[in-house]
């Protein structure tokens, strides 16, 4: 088993993964408070650095890229400033941005955060959460047609801010079956139908519920859950359930429950990244789902034990594998 697992680790390097999805950028501004504004009740800011990281659907490539796998990203940006500090960004990881479509109706998705003394005190988002247009949608289509085949595996990464539309979905993953592709769906329950005849869905537990029309959130609902999905949407299913760690669902009725191990939590926020960028690569290395959901379910592990959306690397999970 160790053995194994060890060795699709080392396969991981350089495998082709496709994400598509919402790309977002994280801006933080970093200052100083000490006096309030004479113009408002406010605080004032006293600017002291401004940092920025790639989010959304690019924390699924920052994560295969920090596990050395070679991303292409796909999605959208707007006509503005934000779209070249978010392509700045993606390239500092190596993440290929061709895919990158500039959409002139949507400001790039930004959320700003201004902190001051290590507090947070105002989020500023930008965003324009509709469907991408047709002239972009055709152009992330041609984008698809093009690149698919010289992928390992293809991920959807969907936080329903537009770039998921029925046609893309159902384009990437008619392409992805004719190729022989295997097709990796982190979900948003109100895009469900979209999501039929994938390789695997990755809902967490909230969602997969949701999904499935089943509200009971009890450990004896979860098999329930898992099946009907599996049957519905004709797909694998992972239900990623937090520290109670993940349930996979396989055609034929294999279920299997993987354990976390317990450990001090430091951060949630991008655990669902980790384990799609993990299962991803691991399944470009000719892993089973099981084994790659293993393999997840340690990166993601790993991963809550950092600050931040602090990324998971080939030699800490090798680690852990070691230590099982
Ligand atoms: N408290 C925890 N202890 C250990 N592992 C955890 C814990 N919480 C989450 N994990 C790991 O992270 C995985 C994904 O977590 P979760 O089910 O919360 O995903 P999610 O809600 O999609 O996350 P995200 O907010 O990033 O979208 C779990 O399956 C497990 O492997
Ligand atoms: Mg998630």
């Amino acid at each position: 088993m160790k053995q194994m697992l060890l060795k699709i680790l080392e396969n991981f390097k350089n495998k082709n993964i496709l994400v598509i999805g919402d790309i977002m950028l994280d801006k933080y501004i970093w200052g100083d408070v000490s006096r309030i504004s004479p113009e408002a009740p406010v605080q004032v800011v006293n600017v002291i650095r401004e940092t920025y990281e790639a989010g959304g659907a690019a924390n699924v490539a920052n994560n295969i890229s920090a596990l050395s796998g070679r991303a292409v990203m796909v999605g959208i940006a707007g006509n503005d400033s934000a779209k070249a500090i978010l392509l700045k960004e993606l390239k500092k990881k190596g993440i290929t941005t061709d895919g990158i479509v500039t959409d002139s109706d949507k400001p790039t998705t930004q959320k700003i955060r201004v902190i001051g003394r290590s507090q947070q005190l105002l989020r500023v988002d930008y965003e324009n959460k509709e469907h991408v247009h047709k002239k972009v949608e055709t152009l992330i289509i041609k984008f698809l047609e093009r690149s698919v085949k010289d992928m390992d595996v293809v991920v959807i990464s969907d936080y329903a801010k537009g770039v998921i539309t029925r046609e893309i979905g159902s384009k990437a993953i008619e392409l992805c079956n004719k190729l022989n592709k295997p097709i990796i769906v982190d979900p948003k329950p109100k895009h469900r139908d979209f999501y039929s005849n994938v390789t695997l869905i990755t809902p967490n537990n909230a969602e997969a519920s949701e999904m499935a029309g089943i509200e009971d959130g009890s450990d004896e609902a979860v098999i329930e859950i898992g099946n009907r999905l599996l049957k519905q949407l004709n797909t694998s299913v992972l239900v990623t359930r937090g520290e109670k760690g993940m349930s996979l669902f396989e055609p034929g009725g294999s279920i299997t429950h993987i354990p976390t191990k317990a450990r001090e939590v430091y951060s949630l926020i991008g655990a669902g990244d980790t384990v799609v960028a993990a299962i991803a690569l691991a399944m470009a290395s000719g892993a089973s789902l099981k084994d790659a959901a293993v393999i997840a379910n340690i990166a993601a592990g790993i991963k809550v034990g950092k600050i931040g959306t602090a990324t998971v690397s080939i030699d800490e999970i090798k680690k852990e594998i070691k230590d099982l």
